[in-house]
């Protein structure tokens, strides 16, 4: 049910004004020309899951470097550049990864399985080149992995918005 919410989201939607307002507050200019290659999708996407880190970062964890946060979460899927994905590749994906249990997750010749994996990576590879710290990068980079999770909140609380987005 959730997946089908998911894909009308994906059909409707758009950057309006007062997104953009928002985007411009968050993202120098490097990062504007980044942000905008994605797919309208997933920058809607990703515009969701930092007005939700946003207030996370102003209840309860309000200890956190806001800016940082909803910096990383505009960023979190900037390795999607480097192929936009349509919505049927998007879904088939979604069913074959749940039918064969990731197991075509070693298929990266393929341009779609390859960013649906490995987005993390190829976007800690494209912004190491620029000065972020390593916790910037890193949240980003482990941003779909499981195992390292533990005691690293900032990397809990993107992967929490970031699921419910
Ligand atoms: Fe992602
Ligand atoms: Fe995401």
């Amino acid at each position: 049910m959730y997946r089908i919410k998911q894909f009308i989201w994906a059909l409707k939607s758009e950057i309006n004004y007062e997104d953009e307002i928002f985007i411009n507050k968050y993202l120098n200019n490097k990062e504007l020309e980044l942000f905008f290659k994605l797919s309208i999708m997933d920058q809607k996407h990703s515009l969701n899951t930092a007005k939700d880190i946003k207030k996370v970062c102003e209840g309860r964890n309000n200890n956190l470097d806001k800016n940082k946060m909803i910096k990383i979460a505009l960023l979190h899927d900037i390795g999607k550049i480097q192929y936009k994905m349509n919505i049927i590749e998007k879904s088939l994906i979604v069913i074959l990864n749940k039918l064969t249990k990731g197991k075509i997750k070693k298929y990266t010749k393929v341009k779609c399985i390859n960013i649906y994996y490995n987005h993390p990576i190829i976007g800690y590879d494209l912004l190491k080149q620029y000065n972020y710290e390593e916790s910037f990068i890193n949240t980003i980079k482990n941003h779909h992995n499981n195992d390292i999770i533990k005691d690293m909140l900032e990397l809990e609380i993107l992967r929490e918005c970031d699921n419910k987005n």
